[in-house]
């Protein structure tokens, strides 16, 4: 069967979360066999984009579309896109007390697979993917993020998806608390999930773990809009500058603050600092 140019399409999303509107008119195109960046300062939306995505029912799409190969998902629920290859691992993973980890991972294979593996097969695959990542042989039989550190709770996240082989993958900053040990082995067992007919999506703050995973588009979001777009440079100058450059005429209640700030002390005859220039050759595009 062809690979679709198009895994996921975001067309001019509207997202509200309790009467809120989070996200505006948002468009981003992921394709296979890319690593995308997802990247922005605290509270800009990217896991309120990623929970979207997945089906949340306390996230609201107001206006827009959510396209899996070309099949609008927008309103299906989120086993259906879970069975198209849609995967979120956590920013927060929850625990489940009383229920193994082994348990758990058969249960949603079986449910995202819709068939059923023997115990003894899908304990087979189970070892494979938790020798890949490290990780100690006990762990099957704990019971789900019960007790487990935060690095562990992470590498449980890459482990569900190793066993699940998603087509997307959205990783919602997998990659904090991890040591860099963790880090490397995290981004190997991300690299296995590599291929021509798969992407990958790293909502991220820091640079470390874009070294080992190099992204080849990186979106910028602010306060729910996307405002740059760009290759892995983009990610090394957020990592210089931080993210002050991007969506300067947005609406939001700092900016707002900020300006009247301005204002005031113009007013006074005190002068701010002024923002750096955009070079003349800037390899991304800023969206305003
Ligand atoms: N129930 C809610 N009511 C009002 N605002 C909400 C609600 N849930 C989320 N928000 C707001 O939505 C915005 C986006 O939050 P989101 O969690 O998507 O950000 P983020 O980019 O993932 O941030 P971080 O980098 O800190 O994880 C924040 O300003 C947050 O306060
Ligand atoms: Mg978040």
């Amino acid at each position: 069967m062809p690979v679709p140019k198009k895994l996921l399409q975001i067309k001019n999303l509207q997202v509200t979360v309790d009467g809120k509107t989070i996200l505006h008119d948002l468009s981003l195109n992921i394709e296979p066999g890319k690593v995308y960046a997802l990247m922005g300062p605290n509270g800009s939306g990217k896991s309120t984009l990623s929970n979207t995505i997945m089906g949340h029912s306390k996230y609201h799409v107001e206006k827009g579309k959510i396209l899996s190969r070309g099949v609008d998902i927008t309103h299906e629920s989120p086993d259906l896109r879970a069975q198209r290859g849609l995967f979120l691992s956590f920013q927060y993973p929850k625990s489940i007390p009383g229920v193994s980890m082994s348990n758990f991972l058969r249960a949603a294979y079986k449910a995202v697979k819709k068939k059923e593996i023997r115990v003894f097969d899908f304990n087979k695959l189970l070892k494979q993917k938790m020798e890949m990542l490290h990780i100690p042989k006990d762990f099957a039989d704990r019971f789900v993020n019960e007790g487990f550190s935060g690095g562990e709770k992470k590498k449980a996240e890459i482990l569900q998806a190793l066993v699940l082989d998603p087509s997307v993958i959205i990783m919602d900053e997998t990659d904090s608390g991890l040591d860099v040990d963790a880090l490397k082995v995290v981004a190997a067992g991300v690299q296995q999930l590599r291929s021509p007919d798969k992407a990958v999506i790293l909502i991220t703050h820091y640079f470390r773990i874009l070294q080992y995973l190099t992204p080849d588009v990186v979106y910028v979001l602010k306060h729910g809009h996307l405002v740059a777009e760009g290759g892995h440079e983009l990610a090394k100058r957020i990592e210089k500058d931080g993210f002050d450059e991007f969506g300067k005429n947005l609406s939001d209640p700092h900016a707002a603050k900020k300006r009247a700030l301005e204002t005031t002390h113009t007013a006074m005859g005190i002068e701010m600092e002024e923002g750096k220039p955009e070079s003349e050759e800037s390899p991304f595009a800023v969206i305003d």
